[in-house]
């Protein structure tokens, strides 16, 4: 068995300055449309959109992928179980990329206040 494990931190501040001057590219290269429909319809969207940003390159931490400039992110999507409790969801392009066994479990964790989101990633590979 193997255990992978990845943190990030991003300031709110940067994630919304990178939003509000990249736009609509951005958002889509980086976020799911159901992600960019959760931030959208909160009161402090960019905490949420950090938190997400967070969550994807603690993944890629885990992974030890190098998070290359222009990668595109959408792959890698935050989703909720009916707790509320985050989880990852990978699309078949990112699965194969990461060469994940399909029996690999990630586990999510992602807090975030109005300077700093952060997520930490576990991966436990059978
Ligand atoms: C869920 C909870 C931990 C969120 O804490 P918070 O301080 O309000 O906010 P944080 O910034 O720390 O975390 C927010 C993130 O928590 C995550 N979250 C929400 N519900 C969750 C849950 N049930 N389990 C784990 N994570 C959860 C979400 O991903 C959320 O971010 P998002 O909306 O951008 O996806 C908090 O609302 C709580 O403690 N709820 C009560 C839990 C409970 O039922 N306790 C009793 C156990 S007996």
């Amino acid at each position: 068995m193997k255990i992978l494990q990845g943190i990030d931190l991003v300031k709110v501040e940067r994630m919304e300055q990178g939003i509000r001057r990249s736009g609509k590219a951005f958002l889509n290269r980086v976020f799911s449309a159901s992600e960019q429909a959760y931030c959208g319809s909160k009161r402090m969207k960019f905490e949420h959109y950090a938190a997400r940003f967070a969550a994807k390159e603690a993944i890629l931490k885990a992974l030890k992928v190098h998070p290359k400039k222009g990668r595109r992110l959408s792959g890698i999507e935050v989703k909720h179980e009916a707790t509320g409790k985050p989880f990852i969801a990978l699309d078949k392009e990112s699965r194969k990329q990461f060469c994940l066994p399909a029996q690999a479990q990630i586990e999510l964790s992602i807090a975030h206040e109005r300077e700093y989101a952060i997520a930490t990633v576990v991966i436990v590979v059978p």
